[in-house]
């Protein structure tokens, strides 16, 4: 039986357009999802959008529609984006879904009976751009006597009844939590931030909200919406069929494997959602990976400053695999980046278009013009051919190894070290000389080149979908025999096997005159 592997993306947040942050989430969640199921698991993969809440009300208000059309209507664009990027979920939540809503509600219900939640009323400050409370301690005052949160957003002053959710009492059982699942919270650096934080001591969390109507009810509590993050952490467990807990899903896929965050939401998914469980004695999912955040050419990304990155143009100018290497390859995963163009072209040059594109492109042609277009005879073996090999055989193993904890870039790394070997193994063999004096051998380390092909190719279809799968269709491989478990055959292609007619797969990025200064 397949392991069963549960990965989510955030839900997001519909008052926007998509940008190059959302993009980036789900890529590194598609990555993920893909590489488990190439590695023998059943995946789940749940991404969505998170419809309720004062920023939305306010953002459907400005726009002069009725909150749930304007939902609608924003919804779909993040549904695009995920099909343009090549995203392979498994189901796109809303939660204005009713199957959400009667989660929220059954969850509330939970809390509420085991006497963590009761009414009171709420004094403080609220950033509605974070949808988040703050204490006046965390605050900043501006000479006009604005309130800043340490994000940048502006806080409004808030008094209302509200219920509370007693999270001053899980601090030591969060610790203990912590202590005993060292990778629950990745990397350690925020790892150890978050510990600060709850050691620090936590306020009860205000979990409802009568300021709004546009929210999931409270249970017999109709003035009552419930507070948007509690509504929002609550579609992972949607997803898979709670409240139903005998559900197939639920039972097979509960607790998640993995939530992908930014580095700005881990509070939620670290802190509030673990006690949220406990709370309700669900299980808590086995991990929380918070990523850093991307600036532009140098500059924090904002709308104001009118240089927001849109993931249609990067898809158009650069192309769809293309981007996704970059992004995944770019940036030390859970680092903040730096989104740069001429990085982004000398990238796509020299490690796709020159390394992994000519390896692809200068093997088969030789295949194609001196081999009869087929898979070549294969002889016996020197020690550069098994050196080589040996290296592309272990590839598995290290790239497997980077990806049990997120490290996107290291995989690539390990990927292209051995690209590189490849390409100085074809310079130093000269198949191009041995065609005049021994073609046996020629067609031998030509047999290596397409074997060691076919091993990067296939562990590089998480990255590159698309384009890998080109690469496995000019060397003939089946579509039945491009998961991991055919990388365990040493010499999976068969001499013989006629071939395509070998195509570019990663052509030059020109830069547009335009463009350059
Ligand atoms: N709705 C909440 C999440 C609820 S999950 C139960 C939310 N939505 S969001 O649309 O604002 O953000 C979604 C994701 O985009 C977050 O993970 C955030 O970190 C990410 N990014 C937003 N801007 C970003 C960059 N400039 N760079 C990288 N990622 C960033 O938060």
């Amino acid at each position: 039986m397949e392991k069963p592997y549960y990965i989510t993306t955030p839900i997001y947040y519909v008052n926007d357009v998509p940008h190059i942050g959302h993009a980036y989430t789900s890529l590194a969640c598609d990555v993920m999802a893909r590489f488990k199921r190439l590695d023998g698991y059943d995946v789940m993969f749940l991404t969505g959008t998170d419809e309720h809440g004062q920023k939305v009300e306010k953002s459907a208000a400005a726009a002069g529609i009725d909150p749930q059309a304007f939902t609608d209507k924003v919804s779909q664009n993040f549904r695009e984006l995920v099909k343009a990027l090549n995203v392979s979920n498994s189901d796109f939540i809303r939660t204005t879904e009713q199957r959400h809503k009667e989660a929220c509600q059954v969850l509330w219900n939970e809390l509420l009976k085991r006497g963590e939640i009761y009414l009171g009323k709420y004094a403080g400050w609220y950033a509605v751009r974070d949808e988040a409370y703050y204490g006046e301690d965390e605050l900043t005052t501006t000479p006009t006597g604005k309130k800043i949160a340490p994000s940048g957003a502006e806080c409004e002053w808030v008094e209302e009844p509200s219920y509370f959710f007693k999270l001053s009492a899980w601090g030591d059982r969060l610790l203990k939590f912590y202590d005993e699942h060292p990778d629950f919270i990745l990397p350690t650096s925020r790892r150890n931030e978050v510990i600060s934080f709850v050691k620090s001591g936590m306020r009860d969390l205000s979990v409802s909200r009568t300021a709004l109507t546009w929210g999931v009810a409270v249970p017999n509590e109709p003035k009552h919406v419930m507070y948007v993050w509690l509504d929002a952490l609550t579609n992972y467990l949607t997803g898979v069929g709670y409240p139903d807990t005998n559900a197939e899903s639920y039972k097979k896929y509960w607790p998640a494997d993995l939530h992908m965050v930014g580095k700005d939401i881990l509070r939620f998914h670290a802190v509030y959602w673990p006690a949220f469980l406990m709370a309700a004695d669900l299980p808590v999912p086995k991990r929380v990976f918070a990523h850093g955040w991307w600036t532009n050419e140098g500059q924090k990304i904002s709308k104001s400053v009118g240089n927001v990155i849109d993931p249609y143009e990067l898809l158009k100018t650069y192309g769809l695999d293309q981007t996704r290497y970059f992004l995944m390859r770019e940036v030390p995963f859970g680092n903040d980046g730096d989104f740069s163009r001429t990085t982004m072209m000398r990238r796509i040059n020299s490690e796709l278009a020159n390394d992994l594109g000519n390896l692809a492109q200068r093997s088969l042609s030789m295949i194609g013009k001196n081999c009869g277009a087929k898979v070549p005879n294969c002889g016996a073996f020197t020690d550069a051919d098994n050196a080589l090999l040996g290296k592309a055989q272990a590839l598995l193993g290290q790239v497997r190894g980077e990806l049990d904890v997120q490290a996107f870039h290291k995989a690539l790394d390990h990927l292209w070290l051995v690209i590189g070997d490849a390409n100085r193994y074809v310079d130093e063999q000269a198949p191009w000389a041995l065609k005049k004096t021994d073609t046996a051998r020629m067609e031998t380390v030509l047999y290596v080149l397409a074997e060691t092909i076919r091993y990067l190719a296939i562990l590089i279809q998480p990255f590159m979908p698309n384009a890998m799968n080109k690469m496995l269709d000019q060397l003939a491989v089946p579509a039945d025999e491009r998961d991991f478990t055919h990388l365990t055959k040493e010499y999976a292609l068969k001499p013989g096997t006629p071939l395509p007619a070998p195509e570019g797969i990663f052509p030059r990025y020109v830069e547009p005159e335009s463009l350059a200064t």
